[in-house]
């Protein structure tokens, strides 16, 4: 079963066949020529969290390709999980109804427990603070696409390293690629995990931690912002002491190479001044829309077509 629930699944080999599918579909959207590579095809788009690009980027995606949609936006107050239905009987009745499940989730693994029992492919659309695989393969999409390579780049990850599933699924797929370096600012209580060093050292990459931004800024080829993740914060008192550390402003733009990207999953709830949305650097909207050409990319890939 070709199920997408980590980033750590993929192969350098599989993670090119990705971005080179999404290239080829991204230029066929382009010229009007998309295959209806999905025709009588059925996807379950599941979302036990709020969701505005990932969901509807992946819903575009099927319908793009000829396919259709079923969709539970608010699955946690509008499917039977609210009546205390567990996620494998979800998984298990949907894989009878549809061809794929697209699934999100608050708790960590339990988009992957879904795929052990569902006899149809599951794509995790993010899990807890744990993994979100197609998010950071149009991460990598975009970084190919602005920088020309995904080799030898300072990529600098700012904010809440600590639950941010998009870099916990980023930098995994980055270093099957030689020597691309690490620059991790954030407050310490919001520092990348541990598991995250170890593998990066395993790999043969190199990281930094501090919580200077401005000097991280200087040599960065990628700067990565990420929201202080709310949701998953048990003490608000918590939160908002850490919330506004890392705001980047114009003043900073300054210090930045002209070459540098700045990119951010999003939402933004104030991390980035709307002010940079004019410099060129902002990769984020870009980067939005390219999460409609790799989730095309994914769904035929799952599908095995
Ligand atoms: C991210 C997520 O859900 O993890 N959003 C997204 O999918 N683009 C990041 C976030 O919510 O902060």
């Amino acid at each position: 079963m070709n199920h997408i629930l980590s980033a750590r699944d993929f192969s350098k080999e599989s993670v090119e066949k990705v971005l080179t599918r999404a290239k080829e579909l991204e230029s066929a959207y382009h010229a009007g020529t998309l295959p209806k590579l999905l025709e009588n095809k059925i996807v379950a788009s599941i979302f036990f969290e709020p969701s505005t690009r990932t969901r509807l980027s992946f819903e575009t995606a099927v319908l793009r390709l000829g396919g259709q949609v079923i969709s539970a936006e608010n699955a946690g107050g509008s499917s039977s999980a609210y009546k205390g239905e567990t996620i494998e009987d979800t998984a298990r009745i949907l894989s009878s109804y549809v061809d794929l499940i697209v699934m999100r989730h608050p708790e960590a693994g339990s988009v992957q427990r879904a795929a052990t029992v569902a006899t149809k492919p599951v794509l995790n659309a993010g899990d807890g603070a744990n993994q979100h695989p197609s998010q950071a393969l149009l991460d990598l999409y975009t970084i190919q696409k602005e920088h020309g390579t995904l080799e030898g780049l300072s990529i600098v990850c700012i904010g809440d390293l600590l639950y941010s599933r998009t870099l916990h699924s980023l930098v995994p797929l980055l270093l099957e690629y030689p020597n691309n370096s690490f620059h991790f600012v954030s407050p310490a209580e919001l520092a990348i995990p541990q598991e995250y060093k170890d593998m990066i050292i395993k790999m043969g990459g190199t990281f930094t931690e501090s919580m200077d931004l401005p000097s991280a800024l200087t040599g960065a080829d990628v700067v990565y912002m990420t929201r202080v993740q709310k949701e998953r914060f048990s003490n608000m008192d918590d939160y908002e002491r850490v919330k506004d550390l890392f705001i980047l402003k114009s003043e900073h733009l300054t210090t930045m190479k002209d070459s540098a990207i700045i990119m951010h999953p999003l939402p933004r709830v104030g991390e980035i001044d709307p002010a940079i949305d004019l410099d060129a650097r902002a990769a984020y909207f870009r980067q939005a829309e390219n999460g409609l050409y790799v989730r095309m990319a994914l769904l035929v890939h799952a599908l095995g077509l």
